[in-house]
């Protein structure tokens, strides 16, 4: 097979797209995605002070390298949960590719908070996943704000996007599928939040950190139950087999056409957001679920010593 562009043999083919490309076009196909992507939904201005969440998977590390290119002000932020065999890894990954090419790094270490993901597995009796997830979006947002950023942007993909709107649209729920879109704007105590891969498959950011010779962690997280994979992204995965480019229709059509439907919802919600009266950050409790967690951690300890 030929490259599209200049016709030197494809190393990547894409039917979403009816192309392939060759090493050097496939760079720009898919800096341009990302190019694009910010500017079609205005996700990034030229003074935005940027604060890339890094997990050492090779959609974040894709991503600050592409944002780098693009010549935005980026430093990376690593939440480093604390669990054997796994956390130190990912972060030897993000330190070396951080410190390869110079860039900015802030490390959160949840053992220095308090509350490694271990203990909070052993203590909390709700799934690992959910407290996690709820725990380094309280970080991004702290440390955005803390430090004087203007937007947090993570790396979720075309596919997480995907399998996100129709969990969501399966329940039509209306508050969630009205936050569901590349860019959250700064309110409330919540810093700016973007996702400038939202263009982007699993696949073309496997193959983007591959060709630019990314080294990137790619075991799952051990307390996952090897479940990265769910039912809804295979269900996907054969749609978009039989029907290239159905995902992405999927998602820029809701962009388009779905989410002004809901954009009401979202302002109601907000009208409930607080600080929290131990960190300040926003919340619709008193006390934020992260204080809260705390809080629990620190009684199961003393009862544990007693
Ligand atoms: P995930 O929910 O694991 O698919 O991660 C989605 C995005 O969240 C990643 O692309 C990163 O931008 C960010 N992320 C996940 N885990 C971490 C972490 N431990 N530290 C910093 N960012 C993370
Ligand atoms: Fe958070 Fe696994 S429990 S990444
Ligand atoms: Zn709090």
């Amino acid at each position: 097979m030929k490259c599209k562009v200049c016709k030197e043999p494809a190393v990547v083919c894409l039917p979403s797209h009816n192309a392939a490309f060759c090493p050097g076009c496939y760079e720009k196909f898919y800096m341009k995605q990302v190019r694009e992507g910010i500017r079609k939904r205005k996700l990034l201005n030229r003074d935005d002070k940027v604060l890339v969440a890094l997990s050492g998977g090779k959609d974040s590390l894709s991503l600050m390298y592409a944002l780098a290119e693009l010549d935005y002000d980026v430093t990376g932020l690593h939440i480093d949960l604390g669990i054997p065999n796994s956390s130190e890894k990912a972060r030897a990954v993000i330190e070396d590719f951080c410190s390869s090419r110079g860039f900015k790094l802030t490390v959160v270490e949840m053992e220095k908070e308090g509350m490694p993901m271990p203990l909070v597995k052993k203590h909390i009796r709700r799934p690992i996943c959910s407290v996690c997830g709820k725990v380094k979006r309280h970080y991004f947002n702290r440390v955005a704000l803390e430090q004087g950023f203007t937007a947090l942007a993570t790396g979720h993909n075309l596919d997480d996007e995907v399998a996100r709107l129709f969990a969501n649209t399966l329940r039509w729920d209306q508050a969630y599928l009205s936050d569901q879109g590349p860019v959250l704007p700064a309110e409330n105590g919540f810093a700016k939040k973007v996702k400038p891969l939202y263009r982007l498959s699993e696949y073309e950011n496997a193959n983007f950190a591959f060709l630019q010779g990314i080294p990137y962690h790619h075991l799952p997280c051990p307390y996952s139950g090897g479940a990265s994979f769910t039912a809804h992204k295979m269900l996907w995965r054969d749609l978009e087999f039989k029907s290239p480019g159905t995902k992405r229709s999927f998602y820029e059509g809701f962009l388009d056409r779905g989410a002004p439907a809901f954009a009401s919802f979202h302002e109601r919600k907000a009208e409930e957001v607080i600080a929290c009266t131990d960190c300040g950050c926003p919340t619709s409790a008193g006390v934020c679920g992260v204080c809260r967690i705390k809080v629990q951690l620190d009684r199961a300890l003393k009862d544990e010593g007693a």
